[in-house]
């Protein structure tokens, strides 16, 4: 008796604790104990907490998100954070993962420098020719929104594409086909900033 009340009670301790999540975005049993036992921590329960260096992954595109989550797991994308937290994961964890965060709406955030904000638009749609940036609307598309493959930048953290954009260019970061190596290497820190500005304020 006391052994099913103890069960019973902290079946709805978790229940409670667990902040709620937004309609169809339920993860399994299985997901839903990974994210609270290891993802939230930095990413939020939602995956729409930042701070300077953890990305947002709420309405991240699914198939990127898998690809990267893939990517940490066997090596191919190298972060201190991530390598040892994603080491046991199965396909299936994968999926689901990124199945529940790519679900969860976006969210924009104000505009904090109309002056930059103004050069990383004008960056995003002409790219800088003279310097072989090619403009980023061929790829990453008009409202930032990337595609299944490509990720979604629009109303990400400023400071994390800044610095994806400097671990591209310094070949840190190099599970993008040699593509964003290019085209990152031509930008200067203001333009880097700059594009962070202006891509963060989307939504
Ligand atoms: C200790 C903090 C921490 C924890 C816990 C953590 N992450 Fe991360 N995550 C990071 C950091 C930092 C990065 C950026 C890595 C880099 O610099 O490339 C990241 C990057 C990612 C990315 C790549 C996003 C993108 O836009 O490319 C995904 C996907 C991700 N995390 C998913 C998860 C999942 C799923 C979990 C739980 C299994 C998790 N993270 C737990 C810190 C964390
Ligand atoms: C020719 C296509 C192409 C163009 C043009 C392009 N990108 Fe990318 N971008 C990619 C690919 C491919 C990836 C990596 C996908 C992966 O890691 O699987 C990527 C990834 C990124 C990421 C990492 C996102 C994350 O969540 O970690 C950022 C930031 C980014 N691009 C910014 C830009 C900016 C800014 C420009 C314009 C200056 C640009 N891209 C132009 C193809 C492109």
């Amino acid at each position: 008796m006391k052994l099913k009340n103890a069960i019973v009670s902290s079946t709805v301790l978790f229940v409670i604790s667990f902040p709620s999540f937004p309609l169809g975005a339920e993860p399994s049993r299985r997901a839903l104990e990974i994210i609270e036992s290891r993802c939230m921590l930095c990413h939020g329960p939602e995956g729409e907490r930042g701070s300077r260096t953890y990305p947002r992954l709420a309405a991240q595109n699914v198939a990127y998100l898998e690809k990267q989550l893939r990517d940490f797991r066997d090596g191919r994308r190298t972060s201190e954070a991530m390598t040892g937290l994603t080491r046991d994961l199965s396909d299936r964890d994968i999926s689901q993962l990124a199945e529940y965060f790519s679900k969860n709406p976006p969210q924009s955030r104000p505009v904090r420098n109309a002056v930059e904000a103004e050069l990383g638009k004008k960056i995003y749609f002409e790219g800088l020719p003279a310097a072989g940036v090619s403009a980023c609307v061929a790829c990453h598309g008009n409202d930032a929104h990337g595609t299944t493959e490509l990720p979604r930048l629009a109303g990400q953290l400023p400071s994390y594409i800044e610095d994806q954009l400097m671990k591209f260019a310094s070949r840190e970061r190099t599970n993008d086909g040699s593509v964003m190596n290019v085209i990152a290497a031509g930008l200067n820190g203001s333009e880097r900033r700059a594009l962070g500005v202006y891509l963060g304020s989307l939504q």
